[in-house]
């Protein structure tokens, strides 16, 4: 398995996931505003719901594997994710495309870049996703999906022109029911999608293949 060695990226992603591992409270309050209303992504403005430690893990391995260079992410937050997709195309001499809705939130994940090392491998798009990966480039190799999942649906049916084949779709939280259109529609294409069940921890996992 390919393991990141830069040690500035190696030190930020571990005070970054502890940090991450002390937030059930502020998750806790963020949704419970969603009880009363339709949850916004303020309601989580000092959250980060991030990936875990294993899955970045298992993303960086797949990408030096797969040698892809252009990888794009919908949803940054404070940036752990992304910081192991800048990592790889670092290796891959690729480039990576994230985006954030929340300003707060952008500036933040900006210096964590920094930290670990990978400013120069991604590009922070602020703005609503559904506008800013209209321009996203072509020859996608990567594409992550990671929250907020009623707009993974919209999302696919924009970057579907621009997937390369043999790209590869990793998508956090298939099982909560915004993400049930996504599945359905993946599902129902089986001669442009291959598509596995990595795993049914943290809300489930599912690794696609545009073939
Ligand atoms: C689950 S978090 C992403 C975690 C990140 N991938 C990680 O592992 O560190 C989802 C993020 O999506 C952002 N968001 C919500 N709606 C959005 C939209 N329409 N466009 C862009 N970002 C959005 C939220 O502000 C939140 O920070």
């Amino acid at each position: 398995m390919y393991k990141i060695s830069n040690k500035a990226t190696i030190k930020t992603l571990d005070r970054l996931h502890k940090e991450s591992s002390s937030e059930k409270l502020t998750i806790i309050k963020g949704a419970l505003k969603g009880f009363f209303r339709k949850l916004r992504p303020s309601d989580m403005e000092d959250a980060y719901i991030a990936i875990s430690k294993d899955q970045g893990e298992y993303i960086y391995d797949l990408l030096i594997r797969e040698k892809a260079k252009n990888i794009v992410e919908f949803r940054t937050s404070f940036g752990i994710s992304s910081i192991y997709l800048g990592a790889a195309a670092k290796e891959n001499n690729g480039h990576v495309i994230t985006t954030e809705l929340l300003a707060s939130k952008a500036s933040i994940a900006l210096q964590n870049f920094k930290d670990a090392d990978v400013s120069s491998e991604i590009d922070l798009i602020v703005g609503d996703a559904i506008e800013t990966l209209q321009n996203a480039p072509k020859n996608i190799d990567f594409l992550l999906l990671d929250g907020w999942n009623n707009l993974y649906l919209p999302l696919i049916k924009i970057l579907e022109p621009k997937l390369k084949k043999g790209a590869y779709i990793y998508t956090d939280n298939i099982n909560f029911s915004g993400s049930k259109s996504f599945i359905e529609y993946i599902k129902s294409h089986p001669k442009k999608y291959k598509t596995e069940r990595l795993s049914e921890s943290k809300g489930g996992v599912e690794l696609t293949q545009f073939v």
